[in-house]
């Protein structure tokens, strides 16, 4: 039982930052990452085609007999967190309410800026969230549409990429925010560039830790955890893995061989 996989999930690249924190955190859990790298990005879509997908991934998952799984996308959590957990009666934790979490515990000067993809940001779903912690932080929000495809070409720590932050935090910065939440599980690939343009004042928030510390609890309380050898990985996505194996190897250190594509239409 405890020998099962935890499944993980995103859109592409963005969930490793999350199976990063997983691995620290739960180094013996096997995993199964799957990145739907066929119809990245989520950000723009409506929340009937989000929910479309983000099921087909549960499915999929389900089908390698995981015994929980993490949305490891802001965006999908945003549009179907809770309609997943109505669905499904194994553990899904999303990221928000632990991103949500850490800002409000990060926050000083109760201004914290919040910056997502454009469902993510429509659906206002870390105001509620750190709204519910304390509802005096005032928050500053912006979804930033061309972050995810510019981590997925690789271009994280290029000058595209700084010119393209300096023009979506600039607001943000004047807003006098002290913590800014990365409320895209892509955007910790430009924690470099972000944090060169918002400075060294500005805490940057990544849910990750937070949310691989909520699924450990998780497994606890099911008496699932996993406790002795090291966890296996395994990796699928659902088109063309070159760039997605070379960006996944350079951010985990580690050689990721053997990724398999699947046709995620077919659950
Ligand atoms: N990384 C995902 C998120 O956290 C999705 C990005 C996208 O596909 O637009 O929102």
């Amino acid at each position: 039982m405890n020998d099962r996989p935890i499944g993980v999930f995103d859109s592409g690249l963005g969930g490793l930052t999350v199976l990063k924190e997983i691995m620290k955190i739960l180094p013996n859990e096997n995993i199964v990452y799957f990145g739907d790298t066929a119809r990245v990005p989520y950000g723009p879509r409506s929340k009937e085609t989000v929910m479309k997908y983000t099921f087909q991934a549960i499915n999929f998952l389900i089908s390698k007999n995981v015994k929980a799984i993490v949305i490891a996308c802001n965006t999908a959590t945003a549009r179907c967190l809770k309609e997943a957990n109505e669905k499904y009666d194994i553990p899904i934790l999303g990221v928000i309410e632990a991103g949500a979490r850490t800002a409000a515990y990060s926050t000083k000067n109760k201004i914290v800026g919040v910056i997502g993809t454009e469902g993510t940001i429509r659906s206002k779903a870390y105001n509620l969230e750190i709204g519910k912690i304390d509802k005096d932080i005032r928050i500053i929000d912006k979804s930033c549409p061309l972050f995810v495809p510019i981590v997925e070409e690789g271009w994280a720590n290029t000058d595209i990429a700084s010119l393209t932050a300096k023009r979506y935090l600039k607001e943000l910065v004047d807003e006098n925010i002290d913590s800014l939440v990365l409320g895209c599980t892509h955007y910790p690939l430009l924690k470099r560039t972000i944090g060169q343009i918002v400075g060294e004042k500005v805490k940057l928030v990544n849910p990750a830790k937070e949310t691989a510390k909520d699924l450990k609890k998780v497994l606890e309380a099911n008496s699932v955890l996993r406790k002795d050898n090291s966890g296996v990985y395994e990796y699928y996505v659902s088109d063309i893995p070159e760039k997605f194996a070379s960006i996944a190897g350079e951010f985990l250190k580690k050689e990721i061989k053997d990724i398999k594509t699947i046709e995620i239409q077919k659950y």
